[in-house]
């Protein structure tokens, strides 16, 4: 079955804390975003450990090889599972990452095209001018993976392609998951958690579906019957 990664998307540490006494120990997976961790710092990433959770910092790195492999080694050393960086960085900063991160319990998972970047001022603007999306995706995400990423981050709708594409140990992670008939807010698309996991997801990031719902226990609780019948 899928493992469900829960997305701490607030300001602060207390925030953050709150949210946590809100969940259900089984959620016990947990993404700090750029925001979280800007304002709160690696604190913030100890505190959760401390508390045996375990942590996927989305910090999407994206700069030299050299400098992206001593963040990565820093990662590493907060004992964080799970690592982003764009797979626009090149397979070099890859193979930088994945150095860095050899040796620790970090996996390195590879973001490959933001969904913003969709539609004709996106990828065109990303610098890949007349190249459709899915392609671009999927050559993106075959790069990374030769280099070095342990898994990738992709939409529920382009997870069956890099399924089938990817080797087997590859890690296929998905955010934009929606309960039915939950608000899609900003996504351009969304999946359910079933639909999701029929498409090869291994891990599934959700956010507001869980953590704005009346009862964040309850929606969680929702979405592992939902995985469970999937
Ligand atoms: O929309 P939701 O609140 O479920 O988003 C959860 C997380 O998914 C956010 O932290 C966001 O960074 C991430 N996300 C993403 N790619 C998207 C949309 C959201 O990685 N296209």
């Amino acid at each position: 079955m899928a493992e469900v990664v829960i997305a701490l998307d607030v300001a602060s540490r207390a925030a953050a804390r709150n949210l946590v006494d809100l969940l259900p120990s089984e959620a016990n997976f947990l993404k700090v975003g750029l925001e979280l961790f800007v304002r709160g710092g690696p604190d913030v990433v100890t505190e959760l450990g401390a508390r045996g959770r375990r942590v996927f910092l989305d910090l999407k790195l994206h700069d030299i090889p050299n400098t992206v492999e001593a963040a990565a080694k820093a990662a590493a050393e907060l004992e964080v599972d799970l690592l982003t960086v764009h797979a626009q960085g090149g397979s070099r900063m890859i193979e930088a990452a994945r150095r860095a991160v050899d040796g620790s319990g970090t996996r390195l998972i590879a973001v490959t095209l933001l969904t913003s970047l969709s539609g004709p001022k996106g990828i065109g603007a990303a610098g890949a001018s007349g190249v459709d999306r899915s392609s671009e995706v999927l050559r993106l995400a075959r790069q990374a993976v030769d280099a070095g990423a342990h898994g990738v981050v992709s939409s529920a709708g382009e997870a069956r392609v890099l399924r089938e594409a990817l080797p087997r140990d590859s890690i296929i992670v998905t955010p934009g998951i929606r309960l039915r008939g939950d608000a899609r807010d900003d996504h351009v698309s969304v999946a359910t958690p079933g639909e999701a996991l029929r498409a090869g997801a291994d891990i599934l990031v959700i956010g507001r579906s869980v953590t704005r719902a009346a009862s964040p226990a309850d929606a969680f609780a929702t979405v592992q019957a939902e995985l469970v019948e999937a």
